[in-house]
């Protein structure tokens, strides 16, 4: 009997969240993997702010997700049937899929095999051996470079990418402030991720709050969020700070970049802002995945994840990340890994 394949699809472009009509779970054939090519079951999919963007008809590092094409998102999942050499029967591997059941894999750039990294946990392999974890240690370790003593500050910092940044900078000896949306969050930033402080951005004045935590300026800042919160950092700089631009989630919903009008500060600080994107060190994952893994063994990294269920849940997921849903890295649960 031939493979079922279920799928959210791209319907209509999305104004701001995601709505019932934007999407539809569609069920076809499984594809048949041709030479060269296997045959993933997924077993779990990481929801990234980026996945949003990716409905926009904007161009961007990858060209947008098409009317009637399943919504691209991060996986992993397992080899069911193979015809290439790269991969056999049963190896567990990262990629580039979507909100599906089934994909099809190459061996290239957007497919990359966990097995020989001895992890069985696909949910840590999503918030850390995976793309979000490479995120946080190039954007910490090659952007940030901080030093001991020196004061960090990091943005949705209960997030998946934010919360490992800070920890990274933490392992480094800095003193490090999270800001984040919430009581709950922020205590979690504290208690669970071993930050030092954590700004409630939603209660209250934020320059003060910057000022009282952050007495001696901010030497490194790294960005998730963009917007107010990065004026009022910027706001804040020490002398040479480094500005890590990481993302821009508050204003992936309206497509809409108000400028920074501190940006005046960096002259004054002679401080640095450097973009970066994590996929352009693919090369180096290998060496991402091996300090988190050191840093994993031995007790200095906490990873958290909110897992939702099911494919008819991947749409939720998606718009929860820009409502504050998750705490560590939101994913859906496809299917059982064996
Ligand atoms: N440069 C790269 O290579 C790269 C790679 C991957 C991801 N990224 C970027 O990293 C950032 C974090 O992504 P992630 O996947 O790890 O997501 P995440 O931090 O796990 O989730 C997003 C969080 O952002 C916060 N948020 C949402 N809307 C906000 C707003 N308007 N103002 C302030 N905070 C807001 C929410 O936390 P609160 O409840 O605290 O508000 C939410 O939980 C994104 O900007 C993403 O684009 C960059």
């Amino acid at each position: 009997m031939a493979l079922m394949n279920r799928q959210v699809v791209l319907r209509r472009r999305p104004d701001g969240l995601v709505v019932p009509d934007d999407t539809e779970l569609v069920t076809v054939p499984s594809p048949e993997p041709a030479d060269g090519e296997a045959l993933v079951r997924i077993t779990y999919v990481g929801v990234d702010a980026a996945a949003r963007t990716w409905l926009d008809d904007q161009p961007g590092y990858l060209p947008p997700v098409q009317l009637g094409e399943v919504v691209r998102a991060a996986g992993i999942g397992e080899i069911v049937s193979s015809r290439c050499d790269a991969y056999a029967v049963g190896d567990v591997v990262t990629m580039l899929a979507g909100f599906t059941d089934y994909t099809i894999v190459r061996d290239d750039l957007f497919c990359t095999p966990v097995t020989g990294m001895d992890v069985v946990d696909h949910p840590a392999v999503l918030s850390v051996y995976g793309p979000t974890g490479a995120t946080a240690y190039f954007g910490m370790h090659d952007v940030g470079r901080p030093e001991a003593g020196q004061t960090v500050v990091v943005s949705a910092a209960a997030g998946a990418t934010g919360s490992i940044a800070g920890q990274i900078a933490r392992i480094a000896g800095a003193r490090v402030v999270g800001i984040a949306g919430g009581p709950d969050k922020c205590r979690a930033v504290v208690e669970d991720f071993g930050f030092d402080a954590c700004i409630d951005y939603r209660e209250g004045d934020l320059d003060a709050a910057l000022k009282a935590h952050c007495p001696r300026g901010v030497d490194v800042y790294f960005d998730n969020v963009g917007g107010e919160i990065l004026d009022a950092v910027l706001g804040r700089l020490a002398a040479n700070a480094r500005v890590v631009l990481c993302g821009v989630i508050s204003s992936y919903l309206t497509g809409e970049h108000p400028g920074p009008a501190n940006y005046v500060n960096l002259l004054a600080r002679t401080a640095s802002m450097q973009g970066f994107n994590a996929l352009n060190e693919w090369h180096r994952f290998d060496e991402a995945f091996a300090a988190l893994r050191q840093w994993d063994a031995d007790g200095l990294l906490v990873h958290r994840e909110t897992v939702y269920e099911g494919l008819e849940s991947c749409v939720d997921a998606l718009n929860g990340i820009f409502t504050g849903a998750n705490l560590g890295k939101m994913m859906v649960k496809i299917s059982e890994p064996t």
